[in-house]
């Protein structure tokens, strides 16, 4: 019923007038203060509730509920720039073949469809396994879908739907904190990039550490370190480090190579 309402709420703000982005803005302000209030007020009924509820939908947000959507609002301005920096750094051709993983609303899907030429065999792939994620990202890319230039899938990297040697880049952002199983999901994507293919990670290192620090992330598993080892223990080669400057902020962006003998 609150996811209902909240809905119809944010679509008469929008007919009235009021520019999604400026709603969107207020909604991650209004996130931005209500993490740490939850963090610090954990203790108490309903801020303990509040707060499991944030680290659960922010690895895999629940279908149809009101803290799905609201992580969706978040995501769409919080991680904006770490998207449009791994399609940037990619360096998208218009003939490659491109996944990624854990796309969330679908901006960075979106970015790297503009970049493919489906006549030259470009195309764009995703896969999330939150049922809400992949209607919210359907929903954004209708025309791209149905132009044939995007699929997006509902499954786990643990497990990808794909042929083995499919793409020619991989990216993900924001994603590797919910793997459990980090080498696992490593050899899963290095199975399904073609030999030669780059894989692309990026991230806001104090975003993350902020999230370690209010305990909605793993510390572990968010933890730079362990997930390159996890890299080259599954058999990357060449990954390599490089800090970035932002959206006002630095980023890290972790390239990774498939070298297939
Ligand atoms: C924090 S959100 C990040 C979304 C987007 N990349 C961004 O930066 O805004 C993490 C996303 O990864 C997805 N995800 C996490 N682990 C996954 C897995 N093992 N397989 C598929 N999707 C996964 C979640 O469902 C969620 O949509």
């Amino acid at each position: 019923m609150s996811f209902r309402c909240f809905r119809l709420l944010i679509h008469i703000l929008r007919e009235m007038g009021v520019a999604s982005d400026i709603l969107n803005w207020c909604v991650f302000r209004i996130f931005m203060l209500l993490v740490p209030l939850c963090m610090y007020a954990r203790k108490i009924w309903p801020f303990s509730v509040l707060h499991k509820s944030i680290s659960k939908n922010l690895g895999r947000p629940d279908n149809g509920t009101l803290m799905s959507l609201l992580i969706k609002q978040f995501l769409e301005v919080g991680n904006e720039a770490a998207e449009t920096l791994a399609v940037d750094k990619c360096e998208i051709q218009s003939s490659d073949k491109v996944l990624e993983v854990g796309f969330g609303p679908g901006l960075g899907i979106q970015k790297a469809a503009s970049l493919i030429d489906k006549s030259c065999g470009g195309h764009v792939s995703g896969v999330d396994y939150s049922e809400s994620m992949v209607s919210a990202a359907t929903e954004r890319l209708t025309q791209e879908i149905h132009d044939g230039l995007v699929d997006l899938q509902h499954g786990s990297v643990a497990d990808l739907p794909y042929d083995s040697n499919s793409f020619d880049k991989i990216f993900h952002c924001n994603v590797f904190y919910f793997w459990d199983d980090c080498v696992g999901c490593c050899s899963e994507l290095l199975r399904v990039l073609k030999p030669g293919g780059l894989m692309l990670t990026t991230l806001n290192p104090n975003a993350v550490a902020n999230a370690v620090s209010f305990d909605i992330l793993n510390k572990q598993n968010a933890n730079i370190p362990n997930y390159l080892a996890a890299l080259k223990q599954a058999g990357f080669v060449n990954v390599v480090v490089v800090d970035q400057h932002r959206g006002g902020a630095v980023h890290v962006c972790i390239y990774a190579w498939a070298r297939k003998d």
